[in-house]
């Protein structure tokens, strides 16, 4: 049968090229303020019935503010998580005879910190007069950072369960970043900046290649975990990932930072906010899972095994 994912080999070389031609560093010249920056279905109030009652001003500038807030989260998973994680499995015994696996886990390293600058660089562009200051804006600095120094030092023997979260995260960047570049026109806002299109080619010609070098490392460590192990860690997968997908903070704060900028919503704020505190989780994470085609290792993989089978629930 023919492997769903490509080896450590051409993952390497595949890096190698990568790292030559991937010079020019991602610089923005211009934002288009009269232009939606991500796709609707990604901004959470989109999925509530409130949404319809906005008038378009107010409902281009929400997406605005929420494609700057996901820049950040994408930033903050990054730098603060999947950053810690590959430093962690640099050092580990697991890959002490394995220098081919390693090497991808290196220059993915380099291409994260590659990743954070070009989201920031991206947010200065839309509101410098706030990213000159700050690079997290609408989320809480720190918060994937925590977890991540949490589960590497109080369950070091689960090192497989942040990896999961790697690769989760991972393939569900890569739905948002072919979502936006297969088709540019948003359901009522009209045409995506190219600038925010073109961050996600980039981001995706990374990722793709990121989502491969998960899976060879998933397959080695599931492997070797037993259906006990398995059991335990698909219970914690399962709770940090309600954490994670949870409507919480950052989009209350984008509403907040709406407000300030249309004041004629104020009266309306505290009701803004109960319709995404009604959302029980990421409506755009459900929708990567239905597509045909996304989301396929973590599929794979958790298909393999039954202690991960409830990744399904996610899907409605
Ligand atoms: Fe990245
Ligand atoms: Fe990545």
């Amino acid at each position: 049968m023919k492997q769903a994912y490509l080896d450590a080999d051409t993952l390497l070389s595949l890096s190698q090229r990568a790292t030559e031609e991937n010079a020019e560093p991602f610089d923005p010249l211009h934002v288009d303020l009269g232009r939606p920056f991500i796709h609707e279905e990604f901004t959470q109030l989109s999925h509530t019935s409130i949404y319809a009652e906005l008038d378009d001003a107010q409902r281009l500038r929400y997406n605005q503010l929420s494609g700057m807030s996901s820049n950040e989260l994408f930033m903050m998973f990054e730098s603060g998580f999947t950053n810690r994680v590959i430093q962690r499995l640099i050092g580990h015994r697991m890959l002490r005879h394995d220098p081919v696996l390693r090497q991808c886990l290196e220059i993915m390293l380099e291409e994260e910190k590659a990743h954070t600058r070009m989201f920031a660089a991206l947010n200065r562009k839309c509101m410098p007069g706030i990213y000159t200051r700050t690079t997290f804006h609408f989320t809480r600095s720190g918060l994937f950072e925590k977890a991540a120094l949490w589960s590497l030092t109080h369950l070091p023997h689960h090192l497989l369960l942040v990896v999961w979260l790697v690769m989760i995260m991972e393939e569900f960047s890569n739905y948002i970043s072919r979502r936006m570049i297969r088709s540019q026109e948003t359901r009522h806002l009209g045409t995506l900046d190219p600038a925010f299109v073109e961050l996600h080619h980039r981001h995706l010609r990374d990722e793709a290649r990121h989502v491969q070098i998960d899976a060879n490392l998933i397959a080695r460590m599931t492997e070797l975990a037993g259906p006990l192990k398995r059991r335990s860690n698909a219970r914690i997968l399962r709770f940090l990932m309600d954490q994670i997908l949870m409507p919480r903070r950052a989009g209350v704060a984008v509403i907040r930072h709406l407000v300030t900028e249309h004041p004629e919503l104020k009266t309306r704020e505290n009701e803004l906010i109960a319709s995404l505190r009604r959302l029980k989780r990421e409506p755009g994470f459900a929708n990567a899972l239905c597509q045909e085609g996304e989301m396929k290792l973590t599929r794979l993989f958790m298909g393999q095994f039954p202690e991960y089978h409830f990744i399904q629930t996610y899907a409605h």
